[in-house]
């Protein structure tokens, strides 16, 4: 009967969370692989101290899942920095910056305008930035930044996925521990208040015991 109810509530409770995940499912097919800038790539003109596209704006009217990707069509002369720290975000700099949340995406050369590609695939949900360091932040200062929000989607794909956790092993614990009920410290208390609560504990545990007896 007590299960029987457990049962239900558990089954009204899931129910909305097992209709969204259906719904977010079906809405999004795949992952996407989103342009940074569009067409206007990730570049930085120097001369006009321009970045070549609104980068916030753009980021603005799409919609960021886990699994997605992000590609910035670049040269060398700009840098692709991921973090998720809003002070180094601010900072226009990764000098003061962690290796915990803040990354340098590499081209793999150092000459200065060498064509280069950068993917960076979405694995956290949450608040995260971009933005280049070169020029010594004065790219970043003029527009070469955005920040993106990632939402779940579908998840992450398994290629992505970390392996999961090794299998939970119980602690060892002894039949004594298990058998020896708190009451006994209580009774030798002086302190009322830890008696009358100790006793709230007992009787919870009378009707849990009762309980599991009945199913
Ligand atoms: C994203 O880009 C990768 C690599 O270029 C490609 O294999 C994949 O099909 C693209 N995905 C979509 C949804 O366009
Ligand atoms: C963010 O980075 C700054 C250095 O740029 C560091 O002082 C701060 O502790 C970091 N914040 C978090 C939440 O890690
Ligand atoms: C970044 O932080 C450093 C150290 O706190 C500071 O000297 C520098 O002015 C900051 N730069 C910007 C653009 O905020
Ligand atoms: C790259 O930077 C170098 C050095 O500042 C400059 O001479 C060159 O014109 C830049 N090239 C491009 C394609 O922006």
């Amino acid at each position: 009967m007590a299960m029987a109810v457990v049962d239900s509530m558990v089954f009204l409770f899931l129910l909305p969370v097992a209709l969204f995940f259906n719904l977010a499912a079906s809405q999004s097919t795949g992952y996407t692989n989103h342009t940074v800038g569009g067409s206007a790539g990730w570049f930085f003109n120097i001369k006009t101290q321009k970045a070549s596209a609104d980068y916030s704006a753009w980021a603005a009217k799409q919609t960021f899942n886990l699994g997605d990707t992000l590609v910035f069509n670049t040269n060398t002369n700009q840098t692709v920095i991921q973090t998720y720290n809003a002070t180094t975000y601010k900072n226009c700099t990764a000098d003061y910056a962690s290796d915990d949340d803040t990354f340098q995406y590499q081209g793999g050369s150092n000459e200065f305008g060498k064509a280069m590609t950068i993917t960076v695939s979405l694995t956290l949900e949450g608040q995260q930035y971009y933005f280049s360091d070169a020029d010594d932040g004065s790219q970043c200062l003029n527009g070469m930044a955005f920040e993106i929000k990632v939402g779940h989607g579908i998840g992450l794909p398994p290629s992505l996925n970390q392996p999961p956790p090794p299998p939970y092993v119980e602690p060892p614990s002894t039949v004594e521990d298990a058998e020896s009920p708190p009451i006994t410290v209580v009774t030798s208390s002086p302190n009322g208040c830890v008696r009358s609560s100790a006793g709230l504990f007992f009787a919870v545990s009378v009707l849990v015991m009762l309980a599991l007896h009945l199913v």
